[in-house]
Formats: structure tokens, sequence, C-alpha cells
């Protein structure tokens, strides 16, 4: 089975409603590849989310940026996967490598909030990736592997989850992983996956890649043979998006 081309904008902490209205708008208006070869998604930060959901044309999808681990109760300001269900929003990302450095998540924690996602019903896009420190000292497989490993341990069906691979240094930083350096740790994923958890889930889960994905560099990073599309931040707030979703064509010509 092909993998079908995934497009995430993780809009972040960003946005006024009048903001996300002309964001959605111009979503709408855009002229796109049908679904059979591109699936998006786009994750605004929680309050917008039924604006959003409301509004956005129905070939897109919706992702919250985060959820509470377990079942809510008193758990002051977190939002729980039951109410993400409650509201029809199909996706979440989680283990952004923000919420890792900045608000301590650890890869067990990540692993316990995506098997609680998935139990929910929820689909996940779960984010892995290396910071510049762990790249250059030679241990991004140990680092992607050990953070692949605490989901896996956790998580029995893998088919509502895509990987997404985002180097730290890439993030935001406008210094993106070159097509060789995001294929080569796509296969290395791929590879583990076959080796501990199925040949099947290697074959068939998505493993998109993040940090500065732009509309200049997407559609050769989208050509390499294990990216299977792309989580964007800074360029998912603006037009560039659209031709982002529309390297899903590269698959088609391979
Ligand atoms: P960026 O962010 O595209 O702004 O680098 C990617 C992400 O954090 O998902």
């Amino acid at each position: 089975m092909a993998r079908k081309f995934f497009v995430g904008g993780n809009w972040k902490c960003n946005g006024t409603a009048e903001e996300v209205k002309k964001i959605v708008n111009t979503l709408n208006e855009a002229q796109v590849p049908s679904q059979d070869v591109v699936e998006v998604v786009v994750s605004p930060p929680y309050v917008f989310l039924p604006l959003v959901k409301s509004t956005l044309r129905s070939d897109f999808h919706v992702a919250a940026q985060n959820c509470w681990v377990k079942k809510g109760g008193a758990f002051t300001g977190e939002v729980s996967a039951e109410m993400l269900v409650n509201l029809d929003i199909p996706w979440v990302i989680l283990g952004h490598s923000e919420r890792r450095a900045l608000l301590n998540e650890t890869n067990e924690f990540v692993g316990e909030k995506v098997a609680y996602a998935l139990a929910q019903g929820l689909k996940v896009i779960a984010c892995v990736g290396e910071t510049l420190e762990q790249r250059e000292s030679g241990s991004t497989m140990d680092v992607v592997a050990a953070q692949t490993k605490a989901i896996a341990d956790k998580v029995t069906n893998w088919s509502n989850v895509v990987v997404a691979y985002e180097p730290v240094w890439a993030i935001g930083t406008g210094k993106v992983a070159s097509p060789a350096q995001a294929q080569e740790v796509h296969d290395e994923l791929r590879k583990w996956l076959a080796k501990n958890v199925s040949a099947d889930v290697a074959a068939t889960t998505r493993i998109i890649y993040g940090g500065s994905v732009n509309g200049g560099n997407c559609k050769e990073l989208g050509g390499q043979a294990d990216v299977d599309g792309f989580l964007v931040g800074g360029a998912s707030l603006k037009a560039e998006f659209i031709d982002i979703i529309k390297a899903a064509e590269v698959k088609k010509s391979a």
C-alpha cells in the first residue's frame, strides 16, 4: 500500500481570530491536488479549533497541538483527548520538541500520551528529533530511536500514527536539513520500525519531515524516497503553504 503524502501545518502559539479567518480563506480558495494524493491537516491553537473546524474546507482536517496524558479531571490548564473527540477534532500533534524542551516532556510521557490519544480514537502526529549538540556528537539515531521506542513500547496499532522527524536545529531557524540528511534519518527510522515493530508498520507508516520547510525547498525534500510529507511551522501561516501542499505531486511522477 502506498503511503499517502501528508502535509501538516503547525500554527503554534500564533494568530488572532482575524488572522485565523484570513488563513482559512486562503486555504479554502486554494487549488490543490485531491485527497487521493495528499492529506492536509492544520493545527491552530486550541482556542481557535472550533472556528477553524467550522469554516475550513471539508477536504482539509484539523489537529490540536497537544492533549493531556490521560482522562480529564483536576488538571488545570489542560485539554483532554476526550474533549477533542467530543468536538470532532480528528488529529493531535504530540511530543513536539518545543514541548519536550520547554515543558520537560520526557520520552515516556510522550509515549503515554500517544497511546492514550490513540485509545480515545484520535490520530496522532508524533514528533521526534535530535538537537544540534546530539547531531554533532553523532547520536542522532540513538536519540530518535529512543524517542520512537518510548512510543513503540506503548502502542500496538500504528495505523493512526504519523511520525514527524523534526531535527530541533532546523525548527524555526531557516537551517533546513539537506534532502540527503532528511532521507538518511527517515530511512534509518523506517529500518528501526521494521526491526522493532514490524515490516508492515515500517512499510505503511508515514514519516514526515519538519524544520524550516518552505515553498522553495519542499519539492526536493518531498522527492526523497522515505519522506512522506511535512510538518510545517512558520510557512504554514503564509500562502506559501499551498505550494508545500502541491509538492505532493512529486510522488505522482516518481
Ligand atoms: P518551522 O517549524 O517550519 O517553523 O521550522 C516546524 C515545526 O516546529 O513543526
